[in-house]
Parts: structure tokens; C-alpha cells; sequence
């Protein structure tokens, strides 16, 4: 670990105004979601573009502390701490949990460790929600094949982010998510859309931000927001 977004902070929240239409439309999602209710955001990382003045609570919960301390405000509450052991937040204790842009960056030294900490996310969160909570996630998608590539180059990958001091990042697929939410949630519904995204992007934000933009069509991931609504106290675990 390098507390990389620690570092790249400053240049992270110049670079995002290029996301301002997607962080609009999923603001619209969020807001219908979060009214009245506890909301946990996982990898959070302060950057609150939706109002969550509509919650009942705010917690928000990162690995990074310079992070977290983006935003000022004294009724969010603010966890510091991995996603994978949220030993902080009391169990059963959340209606909706939100993981925005941030699966793909918990990880590890190989595709393996990568899993784990998706299974563990996942787990920890479905720990944290009530019985009838949600959780709704938005992650970049690769399609199939690039995923198997990108699986391929894993160790090469590690090794050259390493190199410039840089955390890994590695994307999911669409089926290695569901397969994944599916059996950690099994009494629940899930709901899977995409989200469109336009003009010039920054494809390495939360890596090198600001080093290159290109058209969105060229980027290789899609965006998809994976909403799953578990079904009442026989999912408790
Ligand atoms: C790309 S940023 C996304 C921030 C915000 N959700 C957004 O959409 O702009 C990813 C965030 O995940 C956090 N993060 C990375 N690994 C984490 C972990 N294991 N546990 C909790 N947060 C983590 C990073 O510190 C960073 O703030």
C-alpha cells in the first residue's frame, strides 16, 4: 500500500469536473435512494456530489484519511478504515450502502487476492445493512475479453504501478460481480444498468490524474451501477 490517494488527492478532484454529466445522473439515482434512511458510502473518498442532507445519517468510510477530510461538514460522520473489516460500523445497523467507483481499487497482490477482497467488501457490507437494506454500487466494467487479459498481465501490472509508487487497480466484469453479489446476497434482487458517459475523459483518474483525456467512446470500460434490495430478516445472517 502507498496511500496513494493520499497523494493524488489534489490532483484527483482537479481532474473530475470532466465526469460532471455521470456524476449528475447518478446524483439523481442516489438522492431518490437515500431519503430518510441511514447511508453508509464505502470509498466515499469526501467526495459527497449527491445531497445527503436527504439522509437520515451520513457515515462515510476510507482507507485514506486526506481523503476523507475533503469534506468539512460536522454532521457526516467519518470512519477511517479498509471496506474489507468495517470493524467500526455496528452490524445491521445501515438501510443503504453506496460503493461509488471504489470496488477496483480494493485489491491485491494477484487476481486471487483481488476476489477475496470483493468477497470480503461484500460481506462486510451485507453484515452492516438491516435486513431489508440495499446497496447500490457503481463500477467501470470491462467486457469479457479484456477482463481475461487484464488477468493475464496481473503480476506485470502490479509490478510496474509499483514501480511509480502507485496502488493496483484492477476491473471487474459484469459476470464476475454478479457471481459474486449473487451469493453473498442470496435472499435478494438485484438490478444491473448502464450509465452513460460522454465528452473527453480522464481514463486514468484514479491513478495518474490529468496525464491524458480521451473521447469517452474510446474508453474500454462501460459504466454499470448494480443495485441489489435484500429481502427481510430470513437474509440475516
Ligand atoms: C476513485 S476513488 C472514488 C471516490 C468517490 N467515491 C468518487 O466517486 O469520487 C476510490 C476511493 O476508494 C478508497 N479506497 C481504496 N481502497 C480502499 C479500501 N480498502 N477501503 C476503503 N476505501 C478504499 C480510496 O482511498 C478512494 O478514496
Amino acid at each position: 500500500m502507498h496511500n496513494h490517494f493520499n497523494k493524488i488527492k489534489k490532483k484527483y478532484f482537479n481532474n473530475i469536473g470532466d465526469k460532471i454529466n455521470l456524476y449528475k445522473e447518478l446524483k439523481k439515482i442516489i438522492d431518490s435512494l437515500l431519503v430518510n434512511k441511514i447511508v453508509l458510502d464505502i470509498g466515499s473518498g469526501g467526495h459527497l456530489f449527491y445531497d445527503y442532507s436527504l439522509a437520515k445519517k451520513i457515515i462515510i468510510l476510507d482507507l485514506s484519511k486526506t481523503m476523507l477530510d475533503e469534506s468539512s461538514n460536522k454532521e457526516i460522520v467519518k470512519v477511517y478504515q479498509d471496506a474489507r473489516n468495517m470493524t467500526k460500523i455496528k452490524d445491521k445497523s445501515v438501510d443503504i450502502i453506496l460503493i461509488i467507483f471504489a470496488l477496483h481499487h480494493i485489491n491485491g497482490k494477484s487476481y486471487k487476492e483481488s476476489v477475496i477482497s470483493l468477497k470480503k467488501t461484500l460481506s462486510e457490507a451485507d453484515k452492516k445493512l438491516l435486513p431489508d437494506g440495499e446497496i447500490f454500487i457503481v463500477e467501470p466494467i470491462l467486457n469479457d475479453l479484456l477482463f481475461l487479459f487484464q488477468k493475464l498481465i496481473y503480476k506485470l501490472t502490479f509490478f510496474i504501478l509499483n514501480v511509480f509508487k502507485t496502488d493496483m487497480v484492477f476491473f471487474f466484469n459484469e459476470k464476475t460481480i454478479k457471481k459474486h453479489i449473487l451469493s453473498i446476497f442470496s435472499n435478494s434482487n438485484l438490478e444491473v444498468s448502464n450509465i452513460k458517459i460522454n465528452g473527453w475523459i480522464d481514463p486514468l483518474l484514479g491513478t495518474f490524474p490529468g496525464l491524458i483525456k480521451i473521447p469517452s467512446f474510446f474508453m474500454p470500460t462501460s459504466i454499470k451501477s448494480f443495485y441489489v434490495k435484500k429481502l427481510g430478516s430470513s437474509n440475516s445472517k
